[in-house]
């Protein structure tokens, strides 16, 4: 029933409205979208969209994204806005701007903060203030060589095992790396160790990734002694070390895609693209390598959308003042402009 009100109100707006999903989204969800991808192929579609309205079926940054680089004439929608992501909350704007503003005060270092775009608009516009810029799960490695020629040290944030993820693959020294302990930055210890280090990573995470554990990994290859196991880089160092292989959703498809056939593979990521790779690929042996569902992509129902496309015209858009908005879309155009 939801699903044919979604049908016919996408009928009746035709090209006006454009609805994307993420990846993680579930499969009566994404049998509505007119575009899919991982964040940032969804980031790049925007600038793109001639739609007026533009329902994004994901959590609530990214659809603050959208909103960040919307056209004038374009309203951005999100079917539940409760939809948070929990990584995204554990850096506040206001405390990045304090340790920031802090570092750089106190040791007189050029710090250039990475916001991963899985962060509240306004922390892009702490970045895009301070000359930094936002990165995705896609081109962490291309931004943070970005943004370590921009100044003295990279302050990447909020995920912390993307930032030693990345670190690993581009050879940076563990001793240049620092994992800041947010509670004792109120005393001048941890600043002062901050001087020589080349790479300050604030201590966030992805539950529905931390969750994963070796121990998986091990069962798996014991049994499977054949099989490849692929991960997303927001779990932690060890579990990547481990895999054959390791990148954002688009790249985790395109590796089962490109599997021969009869290949056993054990994904490392959320739940709901797992058992899609499983539908959409029956010849090859698709594993997920624990069950994990991101509980706030799953506010994203039929029902919410289908209430939503009723009232398109009256409901809640998303949107940010323009104090916000400027720097923010600064720091979201330096990725598009370095990833073009
Ligand atoms: P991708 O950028 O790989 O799509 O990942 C977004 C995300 O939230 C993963 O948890
Ligand atoms: Fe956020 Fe993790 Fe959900 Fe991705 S899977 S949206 S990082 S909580």
């Amino acid at each position: 029933m939801y699903s044919d009100i979604i049908a016919e109100q996408k009928e009746k707006y035709g090209k006006r409205l454009a609805i994307l999903g993420h990846h993680y989204q579930s499969d009566e969800i994404i049998k509505h979208t007119d575009l899919k991808g991982d964040s940032l192929e969804l980031a790049r579609q925007i600038e793109k969209l001639e739609a007026d309205y533009i329902v994004f079926c994901g959590v609530h940054f990214m659809a603050e994204s959208a909103a960040i680089v919307r056209k004038e004439n374009q309203k951005i929608f999100i079917p539940d806005a409760s939809a948070g992501c929990v990584m995204a909350n554990m850096a506040p704007a206001w405390l990045v701007d304090k340790v920031l503003t802090r570092i750089i005060n106190e040791t007189g270092r050029k710090i250039i903060p990475l916001a991963y775009v899985n962060t509240p608009a306004a922390v892009k516009t702490v970045c895009g203030k301070h000359g930094g810029t936002v990165c995705t799960s896609a081109n962490a490695e291309k931004m943070l060589r970005w943004a370590q020629e921009q100044g003295d040290a990279v302050l990447f944030l909020p995920d912390k095992n993307l930032a030693m993820n990345t670190a690993n693959t581009l050879g940076i020294a563990p001793e240049k790396r620092m994992l800041l302990n947010i509670r004792s930055l109120g005393t001048q210890i941890d600043v002062k160790e901050t001087m020589d280090k080349e790479l300050l990573i604030w201590p966030g995470l992805c539950a529905i990734h931390q969750r994963f554990k070796m121990s998986q990994i091990e069962d798996f290859r014991e049994k499977y002694p054949d099989c490849k196991v692929i991960v997303h880089p927001e779990c932690p160092p060890e579990l990547v070390e481990a895999s054959d292989g390791a990148g954002s959703t688009s790249y985790l498809i395109k590796y089962v895609n490109e599997a021969p056939e009869g290949s056993t593979i054990v994904i490392g990521t959320e739940t709901n693209l797992v058992n899609r790779l499983k539908d959409m690929f029956p010849e090859k042996n698709i594993l997920p390598l624990g069950i994990s569902f991101c509980s706030n992509m799953a506010k994203i129902t039929e029902k919410n959308l289908a209430e939503l496309l009723q009232n398109l015209e009256t409901a809640a858009y998303e949107d940010v003042s323009d104090e916000i908005r400027e720097p923010a879309r600064l720091a979201l155009e330096r990725m598009l402009e370095v990833c073009k």
